[in-house]
């Protein structure tokens, strides 16, 4: 390699910031604001960008029949089953510039440098730029890995977005053929496994002192939408004679999250609105999204139990009717023995030791947020190489990353696939 070659491969870091940083002026959203979500103008500009980089990574490229961006180095033999490594370019309304798009980067560049090392590996490299992993759009998330896993239901073509606009409507104004999606299912004999490198959206990596971390298994989140509906009327109108939506969804808001916290789960009411939302009129109608995630599938859908009698409970008192409507399920998903080892391989041979304590083995965490990896893990293993963020801030323009731990995750990253190939 010329020492020319060199620089620009193992400068990667540099050059990953620079292209999150052009991904970011992909947007829907208004005053530098990042909003891309699937099957949008946007997302069709950051797949060409995408395509184009992994091309100058040596890679062939196509895009899926569900808009997922795809592209693929062969191995020391052509057709050999490939390591998929890969995350997603769609983002949640005014995201940071982080969350996916720097798995996505991270793994075209180290395939870039694997290609310039001119190293054969036994099995092919792919990288998949997910189109849908935060279900902004549709409500329902994971669209794009769920397409690649062949789990994804016909149901889902009546998904609507905001402007009415259908799933289904939605693919044939991309140029994607809804009668085609079953060629984005992938099968367990295209994949050796799949990495993932994601920032944390926690704090406990900055807490210890640590650049990088192995996640061990991903909590399940299950997302429902719920309607409650009294009736509207006068403000006027005296307390014997309301039934008010907002009040009732406000208590069992607040008694969702007494719920939760008492049995460690987590959960979040992000998104509410309220009929016919008039400053003298009595809230006829309330509705609001639950996000609900813990540890263990079985607690988190036993607590879900819990709060639907409590929803009744708290309706009933006060004269109003409540309906529930899943919007989202996903199982929690275990990364593999294997590749944590092969995770925890690359974070040694890059020479990251666990903060201080230089005898301690890298940190394995729990992820608390969904990622890509859980709908894969369907097909073929999965691991996962957590990057820290700071303040642990995702889901927020605030969200950042050093270049120094980026630079980090690279050198990782890459010789956790080398420690692959060689195991
Ligand atoms: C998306 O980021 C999620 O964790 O739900
Ligand atoms: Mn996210
Ligand atoms: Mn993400
Ligand atoms: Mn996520």
């Amino acid at each position: 390699m010329t020492a020319l070659t060199d620089s620009i491969h193992r400068t990667g870091a540099a050059a990953v910031l620079d292209r999150c940083d052009e991904l970011a002026t992909h947007t829907s959203a208004p005053d530098g604001l990042i909003e891309r979500v699937y099957l949008s103008p946007e997302h069709a500009a950051v797949n060409a960008l995408a395509a184009g980089w992994m091309r100058d990574a040596g890679m062939a490229t196509w895009q899926d029949a569900a808009g997922n961006q795809c592209g693929r180095l062969e191995g020391a033999t052509p057709g050999l089953p490939a390591l998929l490594l890969g995350s997603h370019l769609d983002t949640v309304p005014s995201a940071g510039r982080y969350d996916g798009i720097l798995g996505v980067l991270t793994a075209i560049a180290v395939v870039d440098r694997i290609q310039a090392s001119g190293r054969s590996l036994p099995f092919a490299l792919e990288v998949v730029a997910f189109g849908d992993e935060e279900g902004t759009r549709f409500g329902t998330a994971l669209l794009g890995s769920r397409a690649l896993a062949g789990t994804w239901l016909d149901a889902w073509w009546e998904l609507t977005d905001e402007a009415g606009t259908t799933l289904h409507d939605a693919f044939l104004a991309f140029g994607l053929d809804p009668a085609a999606i079953t060629a984005a299912a992938r099968t367990s004999n295209d994949f050796v496994g799949y990495l993932e490198t994601h920032i944390e959206q926690g704090p406990l990596l900055e807490e210890r002192d640590l650049p990088l971390g192995i996640v061990s298994s991903i909590a399940g989140a299950r997302r429902f939408q719920i309607t409650v509906t009294g009736k509207a009327g006068h403000s006027g109108t005296p307390w014997t004679h309301r039934r008010d939506a907002l009040a009732g969804a406000s208590e069992a808001i607040v008694a969702i999250e007494r719920l939760a916290r008492g049995a460690d789960l987590i959960a979040t009411v992000g998104h509410l609105e309220v009929f016919p939302d008039a400053v003298n009129v009595i809230a006829g109608r309330a509705e609001f999204s639950l996000d609900l995630r813990g540890r263990f599938d079985a607690d988190r859908d036993s607590v879900w139990q819990q709060i639907e009698a409590l929803l009744d409970e708290i309706c009933a008192a006060r004269g109003l009717h409540v309906a529930v409507h899943q919007t989202h399920s996903a199982p929690a998903a275990r990364c593999s023995d294997r590749l944590r080892g092969v995770i925890a391989a690359g974070i040694e041979a890059a020479g990251i030791r666990a903060g201080a304590a230089a005898e301690a083995e890298p940190l394995e965490l729990l992820s608390m947020a969904g990622h890509d990896a859980m709908a894969v893990a369907h097909l073929t293993e999965i691991g996962m190489l957590f990057v820290r963020c700071a303040g642990g801030v995702s889901h927020h323009p605030d969200e950042s990353v050093t270049e120094a731990d980026v630079a980090r995750a690279l050198d990782a990253f890459e010789a956790a696939v080398l420690a692959l190939a060689d195991a």
